[in-house]
């Protein structure tokens, strides 16, 4: 058996449909009975738990041959990651009881790094789980096609995308989910001992630039990126609901600058089999409102 928690959004999704094609049995591990529904009819058992009671999620991750954990994602944390760290806390203190014979951990690039940014969360999920006597995979993963799915319509309406990665001809490390959960699933059927880290990219870099080509392929219209200056950031994000938009804007700072990357760029990195155009293209046909 193999238990996939956040099977119900893209990442974990992915996994559980790669072991079901594998022919494995899967447990989804839902925050609902409602949500694990669409699960249970392919065949899954349904595990209801959360990251707010370690007793629910360590029933949920016992017996199985492995297991794969994401933290849900956070952009707008507590100062200090105080809304986060109860989880991860959570998710040790299931681990530590439940002990799945094998660990693959969802990550990201830029985990290593010390410096202040949104992506600490995720650092400190690796180091709370680094002790655990698993074998574990940390799998970095690099900055997600699909965070696109903000700019599908300006680009479809007005023919821009407004990025906040710059210079706008700067290659940034991306990769798409589905490919991010189908290595997950293939790293859960490997055998290894102890603690390993797994670092995901797309074969090319992708520059906003050249994502606004993809979004002007998939959508049969030109499309630009223009760059959101860096002083109208923090008012921006508050007008979208932000509390503390200082760690996503130090992340966004951590890519522009290239303190947040592969620690040789990228060279070691695994491949993901999914090139751009098929992500923005999947992206443009799934939105609200398509044709
Ligand atoms: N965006 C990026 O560029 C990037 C890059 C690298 C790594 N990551 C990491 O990838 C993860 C996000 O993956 P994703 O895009 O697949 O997520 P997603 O599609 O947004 O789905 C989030 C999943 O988390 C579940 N969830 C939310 N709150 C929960 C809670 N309190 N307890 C248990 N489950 C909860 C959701 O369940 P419901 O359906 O019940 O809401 C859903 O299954 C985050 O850990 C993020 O840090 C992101």
């Amino acid at each position: 058996m193999f238990a996939v928690t956040a099977i119900t959004g893209k990442v974990g999704g992915a996994v559980a449909r790669t072991l079901l094609a594998a022919g494995h049995p899967v447990r989804a591990v839902v925050r609902s009975p409602e949500r694990g529904a669409a699960w249970a009819a392919r065949g899954c058992e349904v595990a209801v738990a959360d990251v707010s009671d370690a007793g629910p999620l360590a029933t949920a991750l016992a017996g199985v041959e492995a297991a794969f954990i994401l933290l849900p994602p956070v952009f707008d944390p507590a100062p200090d990651f105080a809304d986060v760290k109860p989880a991860i806390a959570v998710i040790k203190a299931a681990l530590a009881k439940a002990k799945p014979g094998r660990l693959v951990v969802l990550s990201t690039i830029g985990a290593d790094s010390a410096r202040p940014n949104l992506l600490n969360s995720l650092r400190f999920l690796e180091e709370a789980l680094s002790d655990l006597p698993l074998p574990i995979t940390f799998l970095r993963a690099a900055w997600f096609m699909e965070n696109a799915s903000w700019d599908v319509t300006s680009a479809r309406d007005q023919g821009v995308i407004h990025s906040y990665l710059q210079p706008l001809d700067r290659p940034v490390p991306m990769i798409a989910t589905d490919d991010v959960g189908r290595l997950a699933a293939e790293l859960m059927q490997q055998s290894w001992s102890g603690r390993r880290i797994v670092e995901l990219e797309a074969a090319e870099r992708v520059s906003p630039d050249q994502l606004a080509a993809a979004f002007g392929r998939a959508l049969g219209r030109r499309v630009v990126a223009q760059p959101v200056p860096r002083g109208d950031w923090q008012a921006l994000f508050r007008e979208q609901g932000m509390q503390n938009p200082t760690p996503r804007m130090q992340m966004i700072d951590g890519f522009n600058e290239g303190w947040i990357d592969f620690r040789d760029g990228g060279v070691h990195a695994c491949k993901g089999r999914i090139p751009l155009g098929e992500a923005i293209a999947a992206l443009v046909r799934s939105h609200p409102g398509a044709a």
